[in-house]
């Protein structure tokens, strides 16, 4: 059940790793208990509007009353992490008590735990959980820069040498997740939790090796996006307006702005409720959302309005399409 939303009050605000900040948050109505895996919802503004963004509580429990989270910030962010950055000790907010989408199965012989960038957080309470059980687990946590990468000493001390962590940018290594689900128990599990390029890659590994689908656990998030963010006009063919599109603003706040008529739930690429219809216009569409697939993305027939955009130039849409 989804509970209501309650004050909390801003406890300490800390950087844990280049552009990554921990937060901790005290309810007024205290800290519960949560499975490992949990994430809280916090009521924030975004373009102006009221929204509702989550985030992977940090660690297998409160720690003195408080909950964690680490957020990054983001170089093109919509005002989530850019909002969430700006809080400090003492700030009041509204949050929601944390729940799970992404539980921990207790009963496995053994565990594989993979991480990309900023998706440590919802593992860093499992791998807690997991080493006090002594439970067989391997973590590979994978990112481009170690400075930017928090929570690795602590993991390393809980795992020793089955914390694995690799800097893309700085080792030129990459995972041999073939080799980790390979060693890992035919009935153990697998937890991912980053960005869907390496949700779909681990997947792939996954199936490759005839592993059941049951036994593969993930969570992911959107992306910042495959080219650079530029303005851009957009075509509205069905009011007969064109509207220019800031770099700062998301299309849908500036289709908003403009007076269109928009419907949106998530403002994260997740849901697929402000999808509208991509007409043509001669530029190229960055996808940014985890709604659309591969196949649609390429296709470009539509788009996330909260999040993707076009790369410059002029786009043309019709926002009559509903998901
Ligand atoms: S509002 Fe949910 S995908 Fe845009």
């Amino acid at each position: 059940m989804t509970s209501t939303f309650v004050g909390a009050r801003v406890r300490a605000v800390r950087a844990v790793a280049d552009e990554v900040r921990q937060v901790e948050l005290v309810p007024d109505d205290g800290a519960r208990a949560y499975p490992p895996g949990s994430h809280l919802d916090l009521a924030l503004e975004v373009d102006g509007l009221p929204v509702v963004r989550s985030y992977s509580v940090v660690g297998a429990a409160p720690e003195d009353g408080a909950y964690r989270i680490a957020v990054k910030l983001l170089p093109d962010s919509r005002g989530g992490s850019r909002r969430v950055h700006g809080l400090a000790a003492g700030d009041r907010l509204e949050l929601r008590h944390p729940t799970s989408h992404f539980e921990l199965d207790p009963r496995r012989p053994g565990y594989l735990l993979v991480a990309g960038g900023i998706g440590i957080t919802p593992l860093v309470g499992m791998a807690e959980v997991l080493a006090r059980r002594d439970a067989p687990v391997r973590l590979v946590y994978a990112g481009r820069r170690r400075a930017a990468m928090p929570f690795v000493d602590h993991l390393r001390s809980l795992l020793g040498d089955d914390a694995v962590v690799t800097a893309a940018g700085e080792d030129g290594e990459r995972l041999d997740l073939a080799a980790e689900v390979a060693a890992l128990h035919p009935d153990g599990e697998v937890y991912v939790c980053g960005p869907p390029r390496l949700t779909d890659g681990v997947r792939a590994c996954w199936a490759a090796h005839g592993r059941p689908a049951r036994r593969l656990r993930t969570e992911t998030f959107g992306t910042g996006g495959r080219h650079p963010t530029e303005p851009f006009d957009v075509e509205v063919r069905d009011h007969g307006l064109t509207v220019h599109v800031p770099r700062d603003r998301a299309l849908l706040a500036a289709l908003h702005d403009a007076g269109v008529d928009m419907v949106w739930d998530c403002l994260r690429g997740e849901c697929g409720r402000c999808t509208v219809s991509v007409l043509g216009g001669g530029t190229v569409v960055d996808h940014r959302d985890v709604f659309l697939d591969a196949t649609e993305q390429d296709e470009s027939a539509r788009l996330c309005a909260c999040v993707s955009r076009a790369v410059g130039g002029r786009l043309a849409i019709d926002t009559g399409y509903r998901a």
